[in-house]
């Protein structure tokens, strides 16, 4: 079954205080999503894995620690996945970026898939799956299977707010897939909407509410 980490770092707790807040306009949220997902980003590679170098300092040669190689691929769901991005890519400059168009129709709360665009060795990659937000985890779990079926093999999926309903389903289909966020809420409400959650993430992200 995969793990479930939920990020206690107070700057993170901080500042999604401040992304929940319905006073908090459309600037001040985008650049306190870039920023939440930079130390999302601390947070999830502390197991990348490393790999012993020399490095001559100005003093003597000295032992010192590279990352071992491993290739990052980040895919951000679109559309409010793109909100995390640039943040991620701040830490990981090297990542390549893949995308998944998807969106919840709002009758059936089903994923509708539009877009799907992935780096050609995704196969070799460490693959984060960006979304601020899990709630019914349609969107996740048909981005999952969409990267699985053109052969990605290591998936971790990031979220900034999750309610239990999403999370079962990605640990129940994706039992491979570990889960990060910034905060488990408590429920769903009839439109599938994230209780307390922080309202539409993709509206506030790119104003269009
Ligand atoms: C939101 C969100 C997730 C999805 C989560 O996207 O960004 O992708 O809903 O809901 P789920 O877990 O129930 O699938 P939305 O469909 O509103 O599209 P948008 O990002 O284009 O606004
Ligand atoms: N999508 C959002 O943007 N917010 C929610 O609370 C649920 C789905």
């Amino acid at each position: 079954m995969g793990n479930v980490f939920v990020f206690d770092h107070p700057l993170i707790q901080h500042k999604l205080t401040y992304i929940r807040d319905k006073n908090t306009g459309t600037k001040e949220f985008r650049e306190l999503v870039d920023e939440v997902a930079m130390l999302m980003a601390f947070e999830i590679t502390r197991d990348l894995p490393l790999t012993d170098v020399e490095v001559e300092t100005p003093v003597m040669k000295a032992e010192s620690k590279k990352l071992a190689g491993k290739k990052i691929g980040l895919v951000p769901i679109l559309r409010a996945g793109l909100g995390m991005v640039d943040g991620v890519r701040k830490l990981i400059p090297a990542a390549k970026v893949g995308h998944v168009g998807l969106y919840r129709d709002p009758k059936t709360l089903k994923p509708v898939e539009y877009y799907v665009k992935l780096p050609s060795d995704i196969e070799e990659r460490e693959l984060i799956v960006i979304d601020p937000m899990l709630a019914t985890g349609g969107s996740a779990n048909d981005a999952i299977y969409a990267l699985k079926k053109r052969g990605a093999k290591n998936i971790r999926l990031m979220c900034l707010v999750a309610a239990p309903e999403g999370v079962e389903v990605i640990k129940n289909e994706h039992p491979d897939v570990d889960i990060y966020l910034a905060a488990m809420d408590e429920k769903l409400d009839e439109h599938g909407y994230i209780v307390p959650g922080l309202g539409d993430a993709g509206d506030r992200l790119f104003g269009t509410k």
